[in-house]
């Protein structure tokens, strides 16, 4: 059963340093057989603050409406997130917010990056956030703490931190819940005489 899974990345902020744990995320993931996967940035998309949800937009946005197909067809996501101020960042939510029936019935994981917190108050909101779409979360997440010192351009800066180990770990679990889910969740689409995800 092919799987796919993208990662969704939370900030758009200049000089962004935990975009380097959502490109090893995004490269790691795609190695596993029978996964494919691909990075959302939210500085690529035309969201903006939110005034219209994707199916209130008329005419619609060609890009915003790609966006809606490609979480459609998603079994599971990777959220790739840095922590502000004790929270998620503002550009993370309002993609979430965007969308609705994409994200119903399939499992969401969490990679945090922060200073001390590692992320950690940031994944905690999400957990919340995601119960409010009709989503689940997987139970484990991974915390990056000192996410400066800890990675650079090319990856993980220290084999002490054992992050393949870690990251691979968090994945077996995200595939698990994926694979559990894609077959009830498809007869139910099917069922309510919809492609999966959509309205
Ligand atoms: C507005 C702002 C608020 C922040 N608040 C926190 C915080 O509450 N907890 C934390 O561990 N790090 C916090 N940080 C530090 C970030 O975790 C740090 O910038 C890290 O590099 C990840 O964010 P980045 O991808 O934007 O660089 C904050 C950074 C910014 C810019």
């Amino acid at each position: 059963m092919a799987l796919y899974l993208p990662v969704l990345y939370g900030t758009t902020r200049e000089g962004r340093v935990s975009i380097h744990v959502a490109q090893y995320a995004v490269q790691r993931l795609a190695r596993r057989p029978g996964v494919e996967t691909r990075l959302f940035d939210p500085r690529d998309l035309p969201l903006g603050n939110l005034v219209l949800r994707q199916w209130e937009r008329r005419p619609p946005v060609p890009a915003i409406e790609e966006f809606s197909a490609e979480m459609s067809r998603a079994d599971g996501f990777l959220i790739v997130t840095p922590e502000y101020n004790y929270g998620m960042p503002g550009a993370l939510k309002n993609m979430i917010d965007h969308l609705y029936k994409e994200w119903n019935r399939k499992p969401f994981a969490f990679v945090g990056a922060g200073g001390l917190s590692g992320g950690l108050r940031a994944i905690d909101q999400l957990r919340q956030v995601v119960s409010g779409i009709g989503a689940i979360t997987v139970p484990t997440h991974l915390a990056v703490h000192q996410v400066a010192k800890a990675f650079g351009p090319e990856g993980p800066l220290s084999a002490a931190d054992e992050f393949p180990v870690k990251f691979d770990r968090l994945f077996d679990e995200l595939e698990w819940y994926a694979r559990a889910l894609k077959s009830p969740r498809e007869a139910v689409d099917a069922a309510a005489g919809r492609a999966t995800g959509q309205r």
